[in-house]
């Protein structure tokens, strides 16, 4: 589905990513982990356009983004779920998912409601300013409303950082439940390892900005773990 081969990117001339290569197949989620600083959010960023890479070649379903921005990127089936979320404080829940869909020049048939099946407290909340939400119902209304575009693969950087436990799980839950639906492959980011074993089928660990050690999510061991992610 979504296939990167040979990235390399760097920040006023100081390399960040070597080489890197990933795959993300059709209906799979993908973890992409490894400790702070090492590339994971630039790696990300490479794929939606922000930032781009020296060399390298990034494909969604046999198709080149390289010449692509990051809003044709979007119209081809890329749902971008960024670090820190950013919804619109000042919109309400219903606005900052009407947003989407206006942004992506779709009418609101239904998706809305589709969507909110899978996160029913935004249901009850979608006359209050996002600002106002907890940090959780913040994360899951940036999710809703990456899913309003119906992405081919939805791309999520840390989604559970500085979330408590129990919203963790929820998302957790629905990551799973995207996944049985299987009409879209996921490429999460992500430094909590009970949340990656629970909803991923395979990882890529980087350190200093190259892929380290990559294998069904059953391979990651406690040598890789050690290694590379505990701080
Ligand atoms: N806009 C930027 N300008 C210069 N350096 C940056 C910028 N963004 C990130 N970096 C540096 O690039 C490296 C990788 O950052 P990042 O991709 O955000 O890592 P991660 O997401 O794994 O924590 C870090 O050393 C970081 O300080
Ligand atoms: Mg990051």
């Amino acid at each position: 589905m979504l296939s990167i081969s040979q990235l390399n990117a760097a920040y006023d001339g100081s390399q960040i990513l070597r080489n890197v290569s990933l795959t993300v197949p059709e209906r799979q989620v993908v973890a992409l982990m490894g400790r702070n600083g090492v590339g994971k959010t630039t790696t990300l960023k490479c794929i939606v356009g922000l930032v781009r890479p020296v060399s390298g070649d990034i494909r969604l379903v046999n198709t080149s983004l390289n010449g692509f921005r990051p809003d044709e990127r979007a119209r081809s089936g890329i749902g971008y779920v960024p670090q820190g979320r950013d919804i619109f404080p000042n919109l309400t829940v219903w606005e900052n998912l009407l947003i989407s869909l206006v942004v992506h020049g779709r009418k609101a048939n239904g998706e809305v409601d589709r969507v909110l099946e899978l996160f029913p407290v935004l249901k009850e909340m979608l006359k209050r300013k996002g600002g106002v939400l907890s940090g959780g119902q913040q994360q899951q209304l940036a999710i809703a409303r990456a899913l309003l575009t119906e992405p081919k693969v939805l791309i999520l950087d840390e989604p559970t950082e500085g979330i408590q436990p129990n919203i963790i799980d929820q998302i957790g839950d629905t990551l799973v439940k995207i996944r049985k639906e299987g009409k879209m492959s996921i490429l999460l980011v992500e430094q909590y390892l009970d949340f990656c074993l629970g909803v991923a089928d395979s990882f890529y660990v980087m350190d200093r900005g190259a892929i380290v050690a990559e294998g069904p999510i059953a391979n990651l061991n406690e040598g890789i773990v050690r290694k590379y992610l505990t701080v």
